[in-house]
């Protein structure tokens, strides 16, 4: 499972960091980086993905993605969350190096197209980049392995009743991924709410390394809100290492692109759409006491 070849397509965003960060010390196969909008403008997660990636002393090239979402705007962004810097006001040095003079979907193309190993692309904001990649290169699909996804959610949301943030900031991007013929696997609210890690142990590790710190200080204004934190976009990074601690069901889910409930999933259907295939796998259930020793252990 360590050795595939992955793709981490990001918006930091105070938990891509922490899920960035827990990709890298758990000894996955990164070969590439990509950006898109989303917490913060495309040109601050740019800026964010690189200065993660020199912090953690990794030499991974990170393309520059799309600015925005294919046909919906919803004008929000998650600033209020992490930061108008997208990393919480946490002073990580600006970058030395730049990004690959290829965009981000053009970078995908080459890695699969060199690459005699099948490709995982780990998309932990909106859908925008890989959806693109789907719709212009769709004789590369087979070389996906799998699409593993943080976003959605079939109970509530939390951009608003309906939706969560990744498949609100693009609606038709996350449809086109989960209709794909590839195999997509996601990691909605509804699990993501219980990957959690507790704001004291994150204190008491604090003092163990210069990523401990890191991590306790990017977290500090959710830290000062939550007693538990959820970590959503190390979902999908903790299942690439241990599958095990997770339950997936095939479910066939539409994602609404209606205006009134822009990114809302759908699923249980029992008019004439009842029949509908599966497609995709979601992930209903997780084991939060695995899941917070596997993420602490690899925050140092
Ligand atoms: C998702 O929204 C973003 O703000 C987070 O980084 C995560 O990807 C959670 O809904
Ligand atoms: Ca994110």
């Amino acid at each position: 499972m360590l050795k595939r070849k992955i793709v981490i397509d990001t918006d930091p965003g105070i938990d891509d960091t922490i899920a960035l960060t827990v990709a890298i010390n758990s000894g996955l196969n990164i070969e590439l980086v990509t950006t898109v909008f989303g917490n913060v403008n495309l040109e601050q997660t740019t800026i964010n993905a690189l200065r993660i990636l020199e912090f953690l002393g990794k030499d991974i090239p990170v393309a520059k993605g799309v600015p925005r979402a294919l046909f919906f705007d919803p004008g929000i962004d998650g600033s209020h969350v992490h930061g108008v810097d997208g990393l919480g006001g946490y002073p990580m040095p600006y970058p030395k190096t730049k990004v690959v003079d290829q965009v981000a979907v053009e970078a995908i193309k080459d890695l699969i197209e060199k690459s005699e190993e099948n490709i995982t692309l780990v998309a932990l904001g909106a859908l925008t980049n890989i959806a693109l990649f789907i719709k212009i290169y769709p004789h590369l699909l087979d070389k996906i392995e799998e699409i593993v996804v943080m976003g959605g959610s079939l109970g509530a949301g939390n951009v608003n009743s309906a939706a969560e943030f990744n498949t609100f900031k693009d609606p038709h991007a996350a449809k086109i991924v989960f209709d794909s013929s590839v195999k997509v696997t996601v990691f909605g609210l509804d699990v993501t709410r219980f990957c959690l890690v507790s704001s004291q142990k994150l204190e008491e590790n604090k003092n163990k390394s210069k990523v401990s710190s890191m991590a306790r200080e990017i977290l500090k204004g959710y830290i000062e809100e939550n007693n538990e934190l959820m970590m959503h976009d190390s979902a999908p990074i903790a299942y690439l290492v241990h599958p095990e601690i997770f339950d997936i069901e095939d479910k066939y889910i539409d994602v609404s692109t209606d205006e009134r409930a822009p990114g809302a999933l759908v699923s249980g259907f029992w008019t004439k759409e009842k029949d509908k295939k599966p497609n995709v796998r979601f992930a209903v259930n997780v084991d939060s006491k695995k899941f917070e020793e596997w993420l602490l252990a690899n925050l140092v």
